[in-house]
């Protein structure tokens, strides 16, 4: 070590010694690339140890703990590191209960953004992928899980359950599916309260094995943002919904006492500021009040199953990753870094603007879904004018109460820059397009000019996200991008790195390098805990090849 690098240290001489440590000294370490190493094999413990003033590094030797006592030829431990082996990192009865090695998911992402090639590739890996069904019609998602389901070597993997409060029927549509298919396991997200559909989807098949354990088949795993709905997900389905399944036939009387005894989800992900529909609650504020949420229902219900808590939202840097496995969380959800990767449903060219974006290069824009009520979505704002254009088109439906009410420059202006085309055809396309889908919404068109200039406005919000998804270049600053500040974050953390080229960015490489960084992260901040401050040369995480990431997790 030179000077320099010394003076990153604290005064160690004077920290008291925990322990003493006995060995070959000639696996003692003080130069940065041994250091650097020895950290890296996370699944070997570090000692840290103090030779003639100077500070060393070794995954080897013995130590004895009787600080009276100093044992011949051994030198002072001024800190030690457990083993941090990535299935370790978060709950690792999450993964025993759901196959996999890693507590990592990759988070739906609406029109097959989240591809079945994401949840291949994760699920191969011993990860877990949803595959987003939102957006997509029937067909589309039956595909998707027949393509799943005929895997010749299966993979664990779950797809989206979105409530759909606007589509009537689309909710139970994807559940017959899912039940059809044997789909075992669903992210289930935009939920304030249980719907029927889900509960169906939860309970049906439910049975006592022979040691007489309650058996549910599927699965929930729950998206949330709010204590107030993580505590519906943690309670036992509603009663009456039991009995009107009950009623329906669709479970017996001895299935709906069993169905009272467990949780409708047995894990749920706590949500925070993330890509697309988000409330921007910060983690370190939301996480911790989730975590109490899930001990208290765990004490009140006893449980035969432990409940757990996973963390999503902002998650883009190893830090950030490290960061929710400190506070508890049981897993973690990616997905606005992984729209970016190769493997992802979306274009080239959206993919290429999400690599150039900063963490500042995000906005709030109004959602398709829920346009007339002012609920909003995160989305990239770099190379493209969807949010402002959106934002403007809320701000006329909030001014005016009908299409003709509107000026005749600023409808102009609409139809060259925003619709390029009349809003007459625009509205004669999207009475087609209800004509198919939903018909009542037309009739409410017809008596309230003011619902339809939404449906009108909702073309242009319904049509970006499609025009990024197809790479549609005549659309290019009209693409709406879901995005949240964690593909900032990635960037600025590979800048530098094989991941600045955008075609670098595999899924299962990006997920190993926040696992494998964020037990690097741990690590780091367990030396600082201890007194031990490493140079920032030393305590950076910087990005690694998948092939490195191997051969580290193999040395161990
Ligand atoms: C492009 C995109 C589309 C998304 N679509 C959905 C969706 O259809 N259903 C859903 O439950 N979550 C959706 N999400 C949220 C993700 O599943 C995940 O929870 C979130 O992205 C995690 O936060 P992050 O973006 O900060 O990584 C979407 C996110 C993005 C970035």
């Amino acid at each position: 070590m030179n000077n320099n690098e010394q003076a990153a240290w604290p005064a160690i001489a004077q920290q008291k010694h925990i322990a003493w440590w006995q060995g070959d000294n000639e696996l003692l370490h003080a130069d940065k690339e041994s250091i650097a190493g020895i950290l890296a094999e996370i699944g070997k413990p570090v000692c840290v140890v103090l030779k003639e003033g100077q500070l060393y590094f070794t995954n080897s030797g013995n130590l004895s703990f009787d600080l009276n006592t100093r044992p011949v030829k051994s030198l002072p431990l001024l800190a030690m590191l457990p083993p941090c082996p990535l299935d370790q990192l978060g709950d690792h009865s999450f993964c025993r209960d759901h196959a996999l090695r890693f507590p990592y998911i990759g988070g739906s992402m609406a029109h097959g953004i989240s591809s079945p090639e994401i949840a291949i590739a994760l699920g191969q890996h011993g990860m877990l992928g949803f595959i987003g069904a939102a957006g997509d019609s029937p067909e589309k998602v039956e595909k998707a899980i027949l393509r799943m389901k005929s895997l010749p070597e299966p993979v664990p993997f779950g797809f989206n359950l979105i409530h759909s409060p606007n589509e009537s029927g689309l909710e139970d549509i994807i559940v017959d599916l899912y039940l059809k298919h044997e789909v075992r396991l669903v992210e289930a997200s935009a939920f304030l309260a249980m719907s029927l559909p889900l509960v169906r989807y939860r309970v049906t098949g439910i049975h006592q094995d022979a040691s007489g354990r309650i058996v549910a088949p599927n699965h929930v795993i729950a998206k949330v943002s709010r204590v107030e709905v993580a505590s519906k997900f943690f309670a036992p389905p509603p009663e009456k919904m039991l009995q009107q399944l009950v009623a329906a036939g669709v479970i017996t009387e001895q299935q709906a006492q069993l169905a009272a005894r467990i949780p409708v989800a047995q894990d749920i992900t706590s949500e925070a500021d993330s890509g697309g529909h988000t409330d921007n609650r910060p983690a370190v504020s939301l996480h911790p009040t989730m975590v109490a949420l899930k001990n208290r229902m765990q004490q009140e219900h006893n449980y035969d199953m432990p409940l757990r808590v996973g963390f999503g939202g902002g998650i883009g840097t190893p830090a950030s990753a490290a960061a929710c496995f400190a506070m508890g969380a049981a897993y973690i959800v990616v997905g606005s870094v992984h729209q970016a990767c190769n493997e992802s449903g979306t274009s080239d060219a959206a993919r290429l603007m999400l690599a150039g974006a900063g963490q500042a290069d995000i906005a709030m824009a109004p959602a398709g879904d829920m346009f007339e009520m002012g609920v909003t979505v995160q989305v990239l704002k770099r190379g493209t004018m969807f949010a402002m254009r959106a934002q403007k088109l809320y701000e006329m439906y909030r001014k005016y109460d009908s299409i003709a009410a509107i000026p005749a420059a600023d409808r102009q202006t609409l139809e060259k820059t925003v619709f390029q085309d009349s809003l007459a055809n625009i509205w004669a396309m999207t009475a087609d397009f209800f004509r198919q889908r939903d018909p009542s919404q037309l009739e409410k068109a017809e008596k309230d000019p003011h619902h339809q200039m939404a449906l009108v406005f909702r073309w242009y919000l319904g049509k970006s996200p499609r025009w990024a998804v197809a790479g549609e270049e005549a659309r290019k600053v009209d693409f709406q991008i879901w995005c949240g500040a964690a593909m900032g974050a990635f960037n600025e953390w590979a800048k530098g790195s094989h991941f600045e080229d955008q075609k670098n960015r595999k899924v299962v490489d990006v997920a190993m390098n926040l696992l494998h960084g964020a037990a690097l992260e741990l690590r780091l901040s367990q030396l600082r805990s201890q007194g031990v401050t490493l140079s920032p040369e030393l305590n950076r995480v910087a990005p690694r090849t998948l092939d490195q990431i191997e051969r580290l997790a193999h040395a161990c």
